[in-house]
């Protein structure tokens, strides 16, 4: 019969594992949840007596303030975390492979590995492990192996899917009252009875028809599809994008029209820059790998080509920049709003903006960087990244972090818009154009602005999806 579960740990307290287990926390107040890290600093900063939290996430702050040193522990002692857990969430980062075999594709499962090899070295009594990091279709049977070949004796291993749909931003909200929960398990009796008792700490707050019980190899493949559909639709409105600006139609209007079918819905529609994160273009390339390894090549490629629109999407975009500056922006300053790759995230995984400052910096333009929660040390780091060949040297000497909107648009001969931050839509844009040069070029990758009454101040507008004004 299912285990009662009272204690749980987390292992990885990043992006995933802090904001759910810290509101499976809230929710279970019979049950104590502690969340281990090797790193340090971030344990510590869960820990801080200010709520100087690692990740910027709307609300997660109260949720922390309520139930950490009550039953929400944050630690770095990961034995002891395993040690005491009835079940244990793996959390840990599962990042694109930078070399070897699937270089590119294939998901890195070597934090995954030693997390779990970590919990059959350690664990004395039976554990239901359950995957949480997204990962390729069979890491549960991987896990299995290795919890079995390992375990002690009078030590069960049950390992469950159990894979996290929230998205950044609104991870909290979308927490509290997820559209689904899915947990996967063998059809085995000790299976089904685990998958029970991880229904049963969701069912303290989620309608028992939102919970979703599957087998395993569905459970971790949903997760990949799910990823995948969504980022498809963007890369479909983006493409229609592409094809109203050649043609005059209005992207806006355009996805407007098709969310009214109730077969398609309106969400999840709106054309930008380029989709980023640390999930779409990572699960992409994860169900391409998949597909190759089961010799479906076109199948392959329909994903892939995904995220090649999306790349697309962003050079288009940054090419679209230079060529309405007079096909040069040598030594032009450029104020670029934003670099998250959404709105209320602190988070740059993937974001476009990288891309498109890289783009600026190789046509050797002056850049001006605002975002509201990116702390600067990322920015570097990613401008960094971005661009090896150059030093950071001298990408400081091109790049300059700003501490408002305003100040970053001073003097430059064009703003674009990266990241659909709220703010963006109440800028002072009078006061914006009477410091700028002129003309003064607004580029919208997000299309927030009101590009007819920016018209009339005197900006020059280019909005993603729409032809030039004439
Ligand atoms: C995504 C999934 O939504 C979530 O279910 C999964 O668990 C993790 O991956 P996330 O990456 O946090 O979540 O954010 P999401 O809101 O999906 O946005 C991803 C990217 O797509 C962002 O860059 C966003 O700006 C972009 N986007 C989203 C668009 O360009 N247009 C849209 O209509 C929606
Ligand atoms: C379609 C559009 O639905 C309609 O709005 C438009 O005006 C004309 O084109 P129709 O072709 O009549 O309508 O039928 P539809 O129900 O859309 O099915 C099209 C094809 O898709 C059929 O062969 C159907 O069997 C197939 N289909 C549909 C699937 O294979 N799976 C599905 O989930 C839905
Ligand atoms: P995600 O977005 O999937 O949550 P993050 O990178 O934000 O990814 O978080 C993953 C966390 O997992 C990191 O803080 C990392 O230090 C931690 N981690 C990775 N491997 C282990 C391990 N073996 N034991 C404990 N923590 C780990």
């Amino acid at each position: 019969s299912p285990v009662k579960v009272t204690k749980i740990c987390c292992i990885g307290a990043g992006y995933v594992g802090g904001p759910t287990c810290a509101v499976v926390a809230l929710k279970c107040p019979h049950i104590t949840v502690t969340i281990v890290d090797l790193n340090q600093s971030r344990i510590d900063a869960w820990n801080s007596p200010d709520f100087k939290l690692p990740i910027y996430e709307p609300g997660l702050e109260d949720v922390v303030r309520q139930t950490r040193g009550r039953n929400l522990f944050f630690s770095t002692d990961v034995d002891k975390g395993i040690e005491e857990a009835d079940l244990i969430f793996v959390s840990v980062n599962t990042p694109t492979k930078k070399s070897g075999i699937g270089a590119g594709f294939a998901a890195d499962l070597n934090y995954v590995e030693l997390a779990t090899r970590r919990i059959a070295d350690v664990a004395k009594s039976s554990k239901i492990v359950v995957e949480k990091s997204t990962v390729p279709c069979r890491t549960a049977d991987a896990m299995r192996t290795i919890l079995d070949a390992n375990s002690k004796p009078n030590c069960r291993f049950d390992i469950l899917s159990n894979p996290e749909f929230l998205a950044e931003g609104t991870a909290i909200n979308d927490l509290l009252k997820p559209d689904r929960v899915l947990i996967g398990s063998l059809q085995t009796p000790q299976g089904i009875d685990a998958c029970n008792s991880l229904a049963s700490i969701y069912a303290n707050w989620v309608p028992k028809d939102r919970i979703l019980t599957v087998g395993l190899w569905s459970s971790e493949l949903s997760k990949l599809a799910a990823n995948a559909m969504l980022a498809q639709r963007i890369s479909s409105v983006n493409a229609l994008s592409a094809i109203c600006e050649a043609t005059g139609a209005n992207i806006d209007e355009v996805a407007h029209a098709i969310g009214f079918d109730s077969r398609i819905g309106p969400k999840f529609l709106k054309a930008s820059v380029g989709f980023g994160g640390s999930c779409f273009q990572k699960d992409i390339l994860n169900l391409v790998y998949l597909s190759e390894s089961c010799h479906l090549p076109e199948v392959a490629a329909y994903w892939r080509q995904v995220v090649e629109m999306n790349d697309y999407q962003k050079r288009r975009f940054s090419t679209r920049v230079v060529d309405t500056l007079f096909k040069t922006i040598t030594g032009k300053r450029i104020a670029v709003l934003g670099f998250a790759f959404k709105a209320d995230t602190g988070d740059t995984r993937e974001s476009a903006a990288i891309t498109l400052i890289r783009d600026f910096q190789q046509e050797k333009a002056l850049i001006n960087i605002y975002d509201p929660q990116v702390p600067h040390e990322q920015i570097w780091a990613d401008l960094a990244e971005a661009s090896p060949d150059i030093p950071l040297a001298a990408t400081q000497k091109q790049v300059t972090i700003c501490a408002s909107a305003i100040e970053a648009c001073k003097n430059a001969e064009a703003v674009v818009i990266a990241t659909e931050w709220k703010e963006f839509c109440d800028i002072d844009w009078e006061s914006v154009y009477a410091h700028m040069k002129k003309p003064a070029f607004i580029f919208d990758g997000r299309i927030i602005v009101d590009a007819d009454r920016l018209r009339k101040i005197g900006f020059k507008v280019t909005v993603i999806g729409r032809a030039e004004a004439l």
